[in-house]
């Protein structure tokens, strides 16, 4: 799955090329300023984190779903240059965007356009899935799925790794910040691209062009300043979007560990949490068994 080279590899099938999906910034058209935003309002300091916390050893193969612009494979592949990594999604103009990052750093990137519930890979094929900001734009059915192929598709002993709105307050049972690696406050106050990319905009709409579903609800754009809660305080206004928001309530209250305990993995738990400006921000980690 990956090469010296910079690729870009269709995995849909014909029913898929006609699927809808959730563009990074709500609208096709706004896709050229991701990058912009991301850098000026601080996603770059999740994508570090979430490489860091991913511990990703040499020669790991590494698929990062719903990769976009490839900012958080670029992070995997900074933090550990000997991993051969992945990216998957199924807008096709992120990633002419991501192969054009890649081969100006002259780092070897397969890109995949397909989507998280069909992932491009064998049965315990994977040592790392990594995602960025992805699964709130995946529909409940296809988040289910997607859970269970990262389970299909990683090793015994591999791991998901996830940073996306959420948090883990008031999951059944599923374990908080384990307090090593929970520390918040500094990636908080660098602000976020992906809610500000979406400012003013009413509603998502989707890669063919039509808007439909819960996204016309909109994206982060109403959100303003901090979300003034504590370390997994749950009260500010950044909170209060992202709950309003039904992309993002899915995560929040243990959402995301309770996607991958109910796929199989055993230790789905978060190890770290950020209360960004734009709502509370959890990183998600579990093993397959
Ligand atoms: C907010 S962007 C995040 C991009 C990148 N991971 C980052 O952190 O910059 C969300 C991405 O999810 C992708 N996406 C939407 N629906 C998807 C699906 N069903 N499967 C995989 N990716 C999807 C979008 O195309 C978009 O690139």
């Amino acid at each position: 799955m990956n090469s010296t080279t910079v690729r870009i590899l269709d995995h849909r099938t014909p029913e898929e090329r006609e699927r809808e999906f959730l563009p990074g910034m709500g609208k096709p058209w706004l896709l050229p300023f991701y990058d912009v935003f991301s850098r000026f309002s601080g996603v770059r300091p999740l994508h570090d984190r979430a490489a860091a916390l991913a511990g990703i050893a040499p020669g790991e193969i590494v698929l990062d779903v719903g990769c976009g612009t490839a900012s958080l494979s670029l992070a995997v592949l900074r933090a550990q240059p000997a991993a051969r990594v992945t990216g998957l999604d199924p807008d096709v103009a992120a990633l002419r965007v991501a192969a054009r990052k890649a081969s100006r750093r002259r780092v070897p990137l397969t890109l995949v356009q397909g989507f998280a519930d069909r992932l491009p890979t064998g049965d315990g094929s994977l040592d790392h899935i990594v995602s960025s900001l992805a699964l709130h734009h995946v529909p409940d059915e296809a988040r289910i799925r997607f859970g269970q192929e990262a389970f299909r598709a990683l090793r015994p002993g591999g791991k998901v790794t996830i940073v996306d709105f959420g948090s883990a307050d008031g999951a059944d049972g599923a374990t908080g910040t384990d307090g090593a690696t929970g520390a918040t406050g500094a990636d908080g106050a660098t602000g976020g691209a992906h809610g500000a990319g979406q400012a003013g905009g009413e509603g998502h709409q989707h890669g063919r062009g039509r808007t439909r579903g819960p996204g016309s609800r909109g994206g982060y754009g109403r959100v303003r300043g901090h979300g003034g809660a504590g370390e997994h305080g749950g009260a500010g206004r950044g909170h209060s979007a992202v709950a309003a928001n039904p992309h993002t309530a899915r995560n929040l209250e243990g959402g995301l560990l309770r996607l991958f305990t109910d796929a199989g993995f055993t230790d789905a738990r978060e190890i770290a949490h950020v209360e960004h400006r734009y709502g509370p921000i959890t990183f998600v980690q579990a093993t397959r068994a």
